[in-house]
Order: C-alpha cells, then sequence, then structure tokens
C-alpha cells in the first residue's frame, strides 16, 4: 500500500517491496537503502540521481543532515562565487533564497523528473545540495573532481532545532511531546535522512580520505571564527581571496551578506514562497550554539549523548 505516494512508479514499488521498511514517529512509511531512510518519493529521486546524474567537472555539491547549517552554507557558496560589489541590489541572494539558488537534488530536481533539464541552471559551476550519505551522493560522481562540502552541527542543537522547524511548518505551537519523539527516533536511527550518525561519519571519512574534493566545516566554527571559516572554504573552491579582496574587506562583505540577520530581512526571504510550498522565512529562527539547553532536559541530553558516544568513538571526530 503506497497510501500518498500514488505516484510511485511501478519498477520502484517491486525495488521499495524488497528493501527494509519502517514507520515513524508521524506514521509515514520509510525504507532504507544504502543505509539511510527514505520517504519512498525521495529514495525514487535518489536513484534516478544515481542513475541519470552527469558530473561536470566544476560542479560544486552543499550536503548536510538537515538543521545544521544547510542554508548558511549554501549563501556562503553564493557569494564566494558572486563577490558582492558594492551594493547588494542585484546580488543573486537578493533575487533568490538560498535554497532557490542552491537546489536539492532528490527533494527538487529530481523529485520533479526522472531526467530533470539541468541546461536550465542559472549558476554557473552549477550548485546542488543534498542530504543523501556520501557513498549514495557518490554513485554517479565516479572519478570526478567536483566539490563536496559538508556541514555538520551539535546534535542536540539539530534536534531541537528540527523540532521548531516542524512546529512551525504545522503552524503549531512547539509541543514538548513532539520534542520527545524526536529525540527518541535519532536514538533508534529511524527517520527520514538517518541514521545521523551514518550521514556525519560518511562524510568525515571521506573529508579524511579524499580532503581535495570533500570538506567537512562545523556549524560552532562558523559561528566562533567566521572570517577563517570562509576564507577556507574559498580556497578548497578554488576561488580564494586576493590580497586586494582581502584589503578591501571583501571577506566581511560576505559574511555580512549571508549573517541570519541580513538574510532574513531581504524581502524575498520575509515573503517568498519556496518550490515545496515552505515559506523561505522558517529557515531563520535563532541561530545559536547551544540553544539546546534551553529545551531539552538533563535526562534528554544524557541519552543523546551516550548515543553519540557509542556511535563516534573511534572515528576521532568530535561532535
Ligand atoms: P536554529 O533553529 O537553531 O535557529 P538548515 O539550514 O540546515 O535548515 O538549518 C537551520 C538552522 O540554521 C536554524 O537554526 C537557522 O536559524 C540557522 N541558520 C539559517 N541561516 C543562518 C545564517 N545565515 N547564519 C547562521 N545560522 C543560520
Amino acid at each position: 500500500n503506497f497510501g500518498d505516494d500514488d505516484d510511485i512508479r511501478t519498477e520502484f514499488r517491486r525495488l521499495i517491496a524488497s528493501l527494509p521498511s519502517d514507520i515513524n514517529m508521524q506514521g509515514k512509511k520509510l525504507c532504507n537503502y544504502q543505509g539511510c531512510w527514505y520517504y519512498y518519493k525521495n529514495l525514487q529521486a535518489v536513484i534516478d540521481y544515481q542513475k541519470h546524474f552527469k558530473p561536470l567537472d566544476t560542479d560544486i555539491i552543499v550536503s548536510s543532515y538537515p538543521k545544521s547549517g544547510t542554508t548558511w552554507l549554501k549563501a556562503l557558496t553564493v557569494a564566494l562565487l558572486h563577490r558582492p560589489k558594492d551594493g547588494i541590489q542585484s546580488h543573486p541572494l537578493t533575487s533568490d533564497s538560498p535554497h532557490g539558488l542552491v537546489p536539492f537534488l532528490e527533494a527538487k530536481l529530481y523529485a520533479r523528473s526522472s531526467t530533470p533539464d539541468l541546461t536550465k541552471l542559472s549558476s554557473s559551476p552549477r550548485l546542488f545540495s543534498t542530504h543523501m550519505p556520501l557513498h549514495t551522493l557518490r554513485e554517479p560522481l565516479k572519478d570526478s573532481p567536483c566539490k563536496i562540502v559538508y556541514i555538520c552541527r551539535n546534535v542536540k542543537d539539530v534536534l531541537v532545532s528540527e523540532w521548531q522547524f516542524r512546529s512551525r511548518m504545522e503552524n503549531k505551537e512547539a509541543e514538548r511531546s513532539t520534542l520527545e519523539s524526536i529525540v527518541e527516533s535519532f536514538c533508534k536511527g529511524v527517520h527520514a535522512c538517518g541514521p545521523l550518525w551514518d550521514n556525519v561519519l560518511s562524510y568525515w571519512k571521506g573529508s579524511l580520505e579524499d580532503p581535495k574534493h570533500v570538506l567537512f566545516m562545523r556549524y560552532e566554527d562558523l559561528k566562533e571564527e567566521p572570517y577563517a571559516q570562509v576564507m577556507r572554504l574559498a580556497d578548497f573552491l578554488d576561488c580564494p581571496f586576493t590580497q586586494e579582496e582581502i584589503h578591501s574587506g571583501s571577506v566581511e562583505k560576505i559574511l555580512g551578506l549571508c549573517s541570519l540577520s541580513n538574510l532574513s530581512n531581504l524581502d524575498i526571504n520575509k515573503t517568498g514562497i519556496s518550490w515545496n510550498n515552505l515559506d523561505h522565512s522558517i529557515f531563520f529562527r535563532k541561530g545559536e550554539v547551544d540553544d539546546w539547553k534551553n529545551h531539552l532536559t538533563i535526562e534528554m541530553a544524557n541519552k543523546i549523548d551516550m548515543v553519540i558516544h557509542e556511535k563516534f568513538q573511534g572515528s576521532g571526530l568530535k561532535i
């Protein structure tokens, strides 16, 4: 029974029936492909992407687990490639949201068509984004030199951000019971894009094995030392700042343009609506480190810490 997902193509129905399946806290069906849980429609898009995507050497892919700072990293990437000049009136970030400028492969492009027309993308180099784990993303990339940038964030802040996001999406007060079920799903590992630790670890290991093509960034580092982190991102993307740009304040301009307060106050993000009918404004909230301390009980925090400790031990990753 495919319920809401009536438009799943026949060949996928067979595949989906052969994969492990489960039901998330909202009663939606998930199935596990290459170690990651997907809603049926997203899985169809993931497989279409793996089958049909032809990378260009210059492609850049922004990756993340949801609520880890994707919007910020997308904006910074766009701003690095389109350096803001004196005024920002005509900057791409003033006419579209970061998610419009850096479209999701599985949630947008391949969800709309099994073979989307990528020649219509406005940016050059092409910019894409994804929540897939690295091994799934990399299947059609083969030996492509394209660049992948990943952002990770303190898991407890991710879960609180998701709770707030979901409540805003459903237009209701954030309820404790929803937070409890998000924490429980995280610990079980059965939730869309999860398990979270496998998503993070795939990119962490990829960045250690292939640092020229996979960059691992942290939300907290970006908050603490934004200047150094944006320089690092620019170097990785092969668009380093020149001395002249550094002296003329180009790094600060980019940070200012992409700050939460600036982006969230742009008309396009205040009033715009995204391809999947979400207000652009929903992607901007507090943007603080350790907001979890205002919401999680000690028991919840300890439970999450124990899972993180178990899953990340030996990896060398501290998050
Ligand atoms: P909070 O809910 O903790 O405020 P994603 O972009 O992956 O959906 O993550 C959303 C989180 O990033 C939200 O965190 C949001 O406020 C924060 N965020 C969005 N834009 C940001 C920016 N320009 N700078 C810093 N944080 C930002």
